[in-house]
Parts: structure tokens; C-alpha cells; sequence
């Protein structure tokens, strides 16, 4: 059997590593929403490899629209066993170049949206369901310009811990998956220099694949993870382990 057969599966921004994941999870057999700003999911319901997508137009950022999607889920399937929340944005800026529209657009996605995402599905979900945030290793790490993003990963890794906590006497796991350098069109819209740098402190040689981090957020959402809670995967090729 199919690691996600008979499961209905939300993946909040469904796009970069969110559509490796959305994609994976199809293919094992889940109903997955996929939401997004863009028309990729729009009005759309594919089979797919014994699953299902069902594409939502939605802004992860917006309080309003993933109410709604939560609200089709009820509607359309009474009940929700596995949410992703990969919905982030990052940027550079050092301290003293911090302006207030940065911070809150990053905290906003990161933090704001993602916390109450998380709050609007669980009285959807059941005994047995899972919750898994993408993180980003930045969240230990120092590297100057991203104090922002990192404090806001730090943020995402510290309240897995707690509603891990919480949801455990609900039999609801939650786990965070923490890619490193990710080759998705947001990591080769940066600079090759930069680029180039974050390669080289990647001890396997290179960065991740979008499939490799959708196989650790597929491992943390089915039932192969079942005593795994509270926990953060790192997918980075060691940089941030070693
Ligand atoms: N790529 C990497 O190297 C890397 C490394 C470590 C951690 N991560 C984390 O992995 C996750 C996915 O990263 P990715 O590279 O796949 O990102 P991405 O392709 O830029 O975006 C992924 C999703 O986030 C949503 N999103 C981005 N900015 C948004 C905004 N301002 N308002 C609303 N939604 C927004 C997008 O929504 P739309 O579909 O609506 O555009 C998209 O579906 C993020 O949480 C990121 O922090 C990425």
C-alpha cells in the first residue's frame, strides 16, 4: 500500500520544494490541496499515481484565504490528516539595514501566517494526523545578513517543539523539515557567487534536490514517522550537522 493512501493531505504554498511535495504526495496516494497565488493549481483536479490534487488559488500570507481553504476541506472531506506548511520568504539585510516592511513581510509569512494556519486546520484533524513546517537550517546558524530569516526559522523550530507538546494527548504529531540550499527557482535567482559559496560548505558537494526535501516531509506526514514528534529532519548534505 501507498505511504499516503486515504489520506487528505493540505500543502499550504505549494510551489518550489511545495510542488516536489505536493507532487510526492499524490503519487503515494493522498488527496493533496495545493494552494498558491498563481494558476498553477487553479480550478485544477488531477489523478494522480492513485492520488489527487486539488489546486486552491490562495495567498499563504493572507489570514483570510487559507480560512477558506480549510473551509473547502471541511466541506469536501470532513476531516484533514497532514498539513504542510512551506509557504517562506527570506532576503538579506544586516542589522542596521532592518526596515519594519522587511521584517513584517518575512515575519508575516514565516511566523504570523504560518501560526495561524496551523491554529485554523487542527480542529480538522484527527487522531493520527501530522503537521510538518518547513524550516531551514538557517535557524542555528548565524550567517550575517539573514538575522531576520534565521530568527524567523528559529521561531517556526520553536513552536513545533511546543505544539508537538500540546497536540501529543490529541495523538497529533508535529515535526519540522529543515532543507539547506535547495535548487528551486527562488536559490537560482541568487547570485552564482553567492551560490557558489553555499556550495562549498555543503559537505556532499552540492546543494539539495526539491525531491529530496519532499521525501523527508513525506517520511515526518505518513505513518512511518509515528513516534516522531517534536522533532527537526535536516536535509542539507551535513553543512549544518558536521
Ligand atoms: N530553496 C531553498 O534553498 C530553501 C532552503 C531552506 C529553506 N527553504 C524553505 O523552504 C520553503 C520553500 O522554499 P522555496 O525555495 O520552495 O520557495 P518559493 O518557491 O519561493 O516559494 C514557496 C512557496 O512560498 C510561497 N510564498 C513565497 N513568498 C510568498 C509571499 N510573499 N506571500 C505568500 N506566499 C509566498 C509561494 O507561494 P505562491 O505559490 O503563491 O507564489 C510558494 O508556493 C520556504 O519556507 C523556505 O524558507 C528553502
Amino acid at each position: 500500500m501507498s505511504r499516503m493512501s486515504n489520506k487528505i493531505a493540505v500543502v499550504v504554498g505549494g510551489r518550489g520544494i511545495g510542488h516536489a511535495i505536493v507532487r510526492r504526495f499524490a503519487a503515494e496516494g493522498a488527496c493533496v490541496y495545493a494552494t498558491s497565488r498563481e494558476t498553477i493549481y487553479e480550478n485544477s483536479t488531477a489523478d494522480y499515481d492513485g492520488g489527487s490534487i486539488r489546486g486552491v488559488r490562495a495567498d499563504a500570507g493572507n489570514l483570510a484565504d487559507l480560512g477558506q481553504v480549510f473551509a473547502r476541506v471541511r466541506t469536501d472531506e470532513g476531516r484533514l490528516d497532514s498539513l504542510v506548511i512551506n509557504a517562506g520568504t527570506g532576503g538579506v539585510a544586516s542589522l542596521g539595514e532592518i526596515n519594519q516592511a522587511y521584517f513584517d513581510q518575512v515575519f508575516g509569512l514565516n511566523v504570523r501566517a504560518m501560526v495561524f494556519a496551523v491554529q485554523g486546520a487542527i480542529e480538522l484533524m484527527r487522531e493520527g494526523g501530522a503537521i510538518v513546517l518547513v524550516g531551514s537550517t538557517a535557524d542555528t546558524s548565524g550567517a550575517r545578513g539573514h538575522g531576520v530569516y534565521s530568527a524567523s526559522k528559529a521561531a517556526v523550530r520553536s513552536f513545533a517543539r511546543t505544539w508537538a507538546n500540546e497536540l501529543a494527548p490529541r495523538g497529533i504529531r508535529v515535526n519540522v523539515v529543515s532543507p539547506g540550499p535547495t535548487d528551486t527557482a527562488t536559490f537560482r535567482a541568487t547570485p552564482q557567487a553567492v551560490r557558489d559559496a553555499l556550495t562549498r560548505t555543503i559537505p556532499l558537494g552540492r546543494i539539495a534536490r526539491p525531491d529530496e526535501v519532499a521525501a523527508a516531509a513525506l517520511f515526518l506526514a505518513s505513518d512511518e514517522s509515528s513516534f516522531t514528534t517534536g522533532s527537526e529532519l535536516c536535509v542539507d548534505g551535513g553543512a549544518a550537522q558536521i
